[in-house]
């Protein structure tokens, strides 16, 4: 289990968290939403380690592991812009972190992840001969190779479109599942949120503005804001589908 107790970040006299206090689950994914500059990308950074907290505690399995450094926390991250090495193949790219701790992972666990993430016919391919959904699939077998207790992406999904979203959205899911990976994911979308996780994050100038359920949310919206930003965004989407195809027909 993740937990977070009373989290507060402040960049000078920016408070971009504030006491954030929740937990998750093993093997729960959970989605990060809210408006830009509201935190999301800080709280990642801060589980991660690369940003230090002005005060409270994070605790991975009943270890507080607030002052650890980050090679030490067992989270790893997958970055926006993938982060992968244009000089190198896909298939080094992957095995790039795995090669200097290979005691992590086998080899024999190291080629399911390439044949579950569909990368097999990939691997001596350059990067930049890539599609952005096979990118992204590289830079997920990168992480997983090593292990991670709790994996966080950061917007995966939004510079795919359509089908590709769907698919990397059930690898996600399917490896979740099969390695009860604790799975942190920030996203803009909050139809993605709501249709991907166990559990959504709705974040407002820094501050929890619900953690639950997506039914949870959807039924009970816990105060007006996320009523407005979330679900009058949904509502927008269905009036504008249904206006679409009612015009078709007129
Ligand atoms: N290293 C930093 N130094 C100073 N201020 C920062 C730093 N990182 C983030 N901030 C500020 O913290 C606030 C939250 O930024 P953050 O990147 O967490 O937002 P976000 O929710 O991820 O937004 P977006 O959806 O646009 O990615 C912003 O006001 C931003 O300017
Ligand atoms: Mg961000």
């Amino acid at each position: 289990m993740l937990t977070l107790k009373n989290v507060n970040k402040a960049f000078g006299t920016n408070e971009v968290l504030k006491d954030i206090s929740l937990s998750i689950n093993d093997g729960e994914i959970v989605s990060i939403l809210g408006s830009s500059g509201s935190g999301k990308t800080t709280l990642l950074n801060c589980l991660l380690g690369l940003v230090e907290l002005n005060s409270g505690v994070i605790e991975l399995d009943g270890k507080d592991i607030t002052q650890l450094p980050i090679e030490k926390r067992g989270l790893n991250i997958v970055f926006q812009d993938y982060a992968l090495f244009p000089h190198l193949s896909a298939g080094r790219n992957i095995v790039y972190g795995w090669r200097n701790n290979p005691s992590v992972s086998t080899q024999e666990e190291v080629d399911a992840l390439i044949d579950l993430l569909d990368l097999r016919e990939h691997l001596d391919k350059e990067i930049h001969e890539l599609s952005g959904g096979q990118k992204q699939r590289v830079a997920l077998a990168r992480t997983l190779t090593l292990k991670p207790k709790v994996l966080l992406l950061d917007e995966p999904l939004s510079a795919l479109d359509g089908v590709i979203k769907e698919s990397i959205k059930d690898t996600i899911k399917e490896i979740s599942e099969k390695y009860n990976l604790t799975t942190i994911i920030v996203t803009h979308d909050p139809e993605e949120a709501l249709t991907l996780s166990d559990k959504v994050l709705i974040l407002d100038g820094g501050s929890i503005a619900q953690y639950g359920t997506p039914q949870e949310i959807i039924q009970h919206p816990a105060n007006s804001f996320v009523e407005s930003f979330i679900l009058r965004q949904l509502h927008v989407k269905r009036d504008n589908i249904l206006k679409l195809f009612g015009d078709q027909h007129v």
